[in-house]
């Protein structure tokens, strides 16, 4: 078992090693817990873990409910939110038990803002069975969800109490999701670890996926601790971000995450090159490895929307514009740019 403490106000660990989703049960009597575990997770997932998960709870002597949402982003909103309240509610679910989010991000973004409210907050676990979720989404206590007017606009810091990680679940993740994944593992290499970036050129993160969860959750844990409310360092987690989210909204949210995640790694790295502030080689280098991938590095929007697009978001989010910029492989540094600012690093990145 690899296991990474995370040193938040909060502690806690994640655990990561395939084939442990039957012994969470008994880790959680370990760690004390006791009453009834609450499992959160969707109509994809549940079917094919729920089972394992359920009997390794009962077994360890735990009540468990469980209570199942519709798979999507769709569904990540107010009322799909206020429906898992009153479940804990009508489930008498007290400050003492625990809920358990299985799934990816949605599932576990929606659960830890339950849990982050339900009795003004309990405790709660992510299990994440998506790529995204075992290295980002599941480690760090934001939780959320959407609101109309745009994405993750209600939510709250609830770190969970544990990350039990089984990469063995991945397996049935449709390819186009796991591919998602992939951006996100490839955005760790380049912001933090050269030579973890060098290792997903030499063998598919398929094929190395304890490893490669392991090195991510390590580096996001740095950051995380950091940085813990996210006023500073961890905003270096948004690398490929600030154009890639531009890149979701100007493609009507056709393009998944991640592909936009790619291109917005790929155009600022270009854009870093042609301003003299990275390797000329570092362009070229980081598009082979999303390519091989199968994500995409060339962008179909004009620059002009983009910047539109992107301070719009940073309108309604308040967030500070900045990017974050490839100065070498593993070597990202944070700029903060004024709003009339964006377009020479668009145009630098390839947007016409
Ligand atoms: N809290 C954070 O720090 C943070 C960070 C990044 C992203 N997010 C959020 O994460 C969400 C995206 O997460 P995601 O990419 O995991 O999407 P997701 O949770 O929607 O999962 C993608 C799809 O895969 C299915 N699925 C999940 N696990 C599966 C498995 N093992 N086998 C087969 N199918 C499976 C799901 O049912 C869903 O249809 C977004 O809402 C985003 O805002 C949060
Ligand atoms: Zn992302």
């Amino acid at each position: 078992m690899n296991t990474i403490h995370v040193p938040t106000g909060r502690p806690y660990d994640v655990c990561i090693r395939a084939g442990s989703l039957p012994e969470l049960g008994e880790k959680l009597v370990t760690m004390g817990r006791r009453g009834t575990v609450a499992v959160i997770s969707d109509d994809t997932v549940f079917p094919l873990y729920g089972e394992t998960l359920c009997r390794s709870l009962a077994q360890a002597g735990f009540r468990v409910v469980c209570h199942i949402i519709p798979a999507g982003e769709e569904h990540k909103n107010l009322t799909v939110y206020a429906q898992v309240l009153e479940f804990l509610a009508r489930e008498h679910l007290t400050r003492s038990d625990l809920l358990a989010a299985l799934g990816g991000g949605v599932v576990g973004d929606l659960t830890g803002f339950a849990a982050a409210t339900y009795l003004r907050g309990l405790d709660y676990i992510q299990i994440p069975t998506t790529l995204l979720s075992a290295v980002d989404s599941s480690v760090g206590g934001k939780t959320a969800v959407d609101l109309s007017v745009g994405k993750n606009l209600a939510g709250a810091f609830h770190q969970p109490s544990l990350v039990w990680c089984d990469p063995a679940l991945l397996s049935s993740l449709p390819e186009a999701v796991f591919r998602d994944g992939c951006a996100e593992v490839i955005k760790y290499g380049l912001l933090g670890d050269a030579a973890f970036f060098q290792s997903l050129g030499e063998l598919p993160i398929r094929q190395q996926l304890e490893r490669v969860i392991t090195r991510c959750v390590e580096m996001k844990r740095d950051i995380v601790a950091d940085d813990e409310l996210d006023r500073g360092r961890r905003q270096l987690l948004n690398l490929g971000h600030t154009f890639g989210h531009a890149m979701e909204s100007c493609s009507g949210y056709q393009l998944s995450h991640g592909q936009c995640v790619a291109m917005g790694m790929a155009l600022i790295t270009r854009a870093a090159a042609a301003m003299g502030l990275c390797p000329a080689s570092l362009p070229g280098e980081v598009e082979a490895l999303l390519i091989s991938y199968g994500l995409p590095t060339s962008v179909p929007f004009g620059a002009e929307e983009l910047a539109q697009a992107a301070l719009s978001d940073k309108k309604r989010s308040g967030a500070r514009l900045h990017l974050v910029v490839p100065h070498d492989l593993g070597d990202c540094r944070l700029v903060d740019v004024p709003a009339d600012g964006l377009l020479p690093w668009l145009r630098g990145g390839g947007a016409a």
